[in-house]
């Protein structure tokens, strides 16, 4: 079975975003890709690992509560425990220091997604994340750690409990500056080529991919 991604160009399919600065993938866009399936009809939560700011968690918790569901988050919200080198020789812990401007990634956060009542917000390594046996999940956006043991450890997080028909989606596939995201994601699409009905690479924000794959 081949399991070639279906491109989607984000200006196919809707109008132009109002631009928001803090949000570094385009979860409007995710989201739009996400309404079109039937994710309402199945049972589930919605899970982001690494929220920085939260811009995204808010679209998420939107969409979730249209459908009923909650949004778990898992980051260690602390930029310096992140210190994986990009390609070019840029330390993560820079870059979001740098979109930080001297703010605190956590308050940041807390402030983005105050008033939400359906986020659940786990502070934490994602090495040190697992969720019981009966938790379910229709949605899962891995946007974590960018080296390739945090892509896999974050991905054995959801796809367990992800259920038949669910999503689960990684930022920066095919990104130059994070190669090991892509050899991490290749290497798990092989192991668990069986279990995937379809896959999607979604263009986003700087046209960057996020690839999603959607379970049997
Ligand atoms: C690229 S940012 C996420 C950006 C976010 N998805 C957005 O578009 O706004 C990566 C996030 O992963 C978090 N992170 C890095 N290492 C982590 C780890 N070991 N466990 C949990 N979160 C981690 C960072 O704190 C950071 O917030």
């Amino acid at each position: 079975m081949s399991l070639e991604p279906v491109f989607v160009r984000a200006a196919e399919r809707i109008p132009p975003l109002e631009d928001d600065p803090d949000d570094f993938v385009g979860y409007e866009i995710l989201v739009d890709f996400l309404e079109q399936r039937p994710l309402r009809k199945l049972e589930g939560d919605i899970i982001e690992i690494g929220a920085f700011m939260g811009r995204g968690t808010t679209r998420l918790a939107k969409l979730a509560q249209r459908y009923g569901k909650m949004v778990y988050v898992i980051d260690v919200f602390e930029p310096v425990l992140d210190q994986t080198l990009s390609r070019s020789g840029i330390k993560a812990c820079d870059v979001y220091e740098a979109f930080l401007r001297g703010r605190s990634m956590f308050e940041t956060y807390r402030e983005s997604t105050r008033g939400f009542d359906n986020i659940l917000t786990i502070r934490e390594d994602s090495r040190k994340v697992r969720f019981g046996e009966e938790q379910r999940f229709v949605f899962g956006f891995i946007d974590g750690c960018h080296q390739q043991a945090y892509v896999e450890n974050d991905f054995y997080i959801i796809w367990p409990h992800l259920v038949s028909g669910g999503v689960l989606g990684f930022h920066d596939y095919k990104f130059d500056e994070w190669p090991e995201v892509t050899e991490a994601v290749d290497k798990l699409i092989r192991a668990h080529k069986n279990e995937i009905s379809e896959a999607y690479e979604i263009e986003g924000k700087y046209n960057i991919l996020s690839l999603l794959l959607s379970k049997k």
